[in-house]
């Protein structure tokens, strides 16, 4: 019989709220016969406040034995910017090789977005997850004085590059209109841009069936806004895909609807789940917020373990289930037990 072995991260802020219905909605959608076996690992701001850890190497370890990791949410103000960040969750991206980083916008029915009406929007973003200005390459001079130098490395490897540009491709490939945009800046950035648009010019030539476009990030950033239906999959550097996915979310119904995971398409490491959005503080505990990032985040993780039937199932339940909001608010745990009973078969 099946079985998926998920390990859990509940994180910070609304990630445990967030958390709770994912795993509600998992449960509901999983057929009888696949036995989900869920192991919980405390790490985030309270963990670190507690012992000063964020990552310690027994937990990365014992993360790797599991099929699949979901994650809520990484980051409190009670912390310093970039110990979380870097030490938790960038290190889990780093260490499980994720170098697809998958963020799907889709606009729903009857969501808050200045696109409403609009023809269908429905494209991917591949951000390449594990290079970049991430890697922690730079440093500072004369630190904290009017002399300061501050410098932040963007690494780009041939083999970084081309790997997410392959797997983008064949993303494209499968998908009905085949059509594949880069996005870069490579009339400023031109080392790094050189070798974007070269291996994903060589790449393009083993799949004669793909359409290929190039934008510099500015300028993609205007047409998702006013065009947003000329994408279909989007391949970009680990800062440009960070920041055009927030914008993707915003126009296509808001960050509380967008998922992403962050994958290692060779299997070696488990891939890892999450919502788009942070730990949102200001709300957390609170029952406010919507936990529907987390459940979309949740098919993508079915999917990639190749439960393909219930992915779907759960992004028509979120479709159904956004077509008959009506702007009444509801809880997070109301929110999840609409959907986990749209799901249950
Ligand atoms: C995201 C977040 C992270 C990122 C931060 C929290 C490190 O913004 O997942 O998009 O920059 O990748
Ligand atoms: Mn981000």
């Amino acid at each position: 019989s099946r079985s998926i072995n998920l390990a859990v991260i509940p994180g910070d802020g609304i990630g445990q709220e967030v958390v709770a219905q994912g795993l509600k909605v998992l449960n509901a959608v999983l057929p009888e016969d696949v036995k989900l076996e869920t192991k919980e690992y405390d790490l985030g701001a309270r963990r670190w406040h507690r012992t000063g850890e964020t990552l310690p190497d027994a937990e990365l370890e014992a993360l790797k034995e599991h099929d699949a990791i979901l994650l809520g949410a990484i980051g409190d103000p009670s912390v310093p910017s970039g110990v979380l960040e870097r030490g938790l969750l960038l290190k889990l991206r780093f260490a499980f090789d994720h170098f697809v980083n998958l963020r799907p916008s889709k606009l729903f029915p009857n969501t808050a977005t200045p696109l409403a009406g609009r023809p269908e929007i429905d494209f991917v973003v591949v951000r390449e997850g594990t290079e970049g200005p991430y890697t922690g390459n730079g440093g500072s001079l004369r630190t904290g004085t009017p002399a300061e130098v501050a410098t932040e490395v963007s690494v780009n490897t041939a083999y970084g590059v081309e790997r997410v540009v392959r797997d983008a491709f064949a993303r494209a490939q499968a998908r009905p209109r085949k059509k594949l945009t880069l996005v870069h800046k490579n009339n400023v950035l031109v080392f790094a841009g050189h070798l974007w648009k070269n291996t994903f010019d060589k790449v393009a030539a083993e799949y004669p069936d793909v359409t290929t476009d190039y934008l510099h990030v500015d300028a993609a950033t205007i047409f998702f806004v006013t065009q947003p239906e000329r994408f279909d999959v989007i391949v970009t550097d680990n800062l440009f895909g960070d920041i055009i996915t927030d914008l993707a979310a915003a126009v296509t119904g808001g960050i509380g609807l967008a998922a992403s995971g962050n994958i290692n398409p060779t299997g070696a490491f488990p891939s890892m789940f999450e919502p788009v959005h942070g730990s949102a503080p200001d709300i957390a505990g609170q029952g406010k917020a919507d936990p529907t990032a987390t459940i979309l985040s949740v098919a993508l993780l079915l999917r990639h373990l190749g439960y393909e039937a219930q992915a779907a199932r759960i992004e028509e339940a979120v479709s159904a289930d956004l077509a008959e909001r009506d702007g009444t608010a509801r809880t997070t745990d109301a929110i999840g037990d609409a959907l986990a009973g749209r799901v249950a078969g």
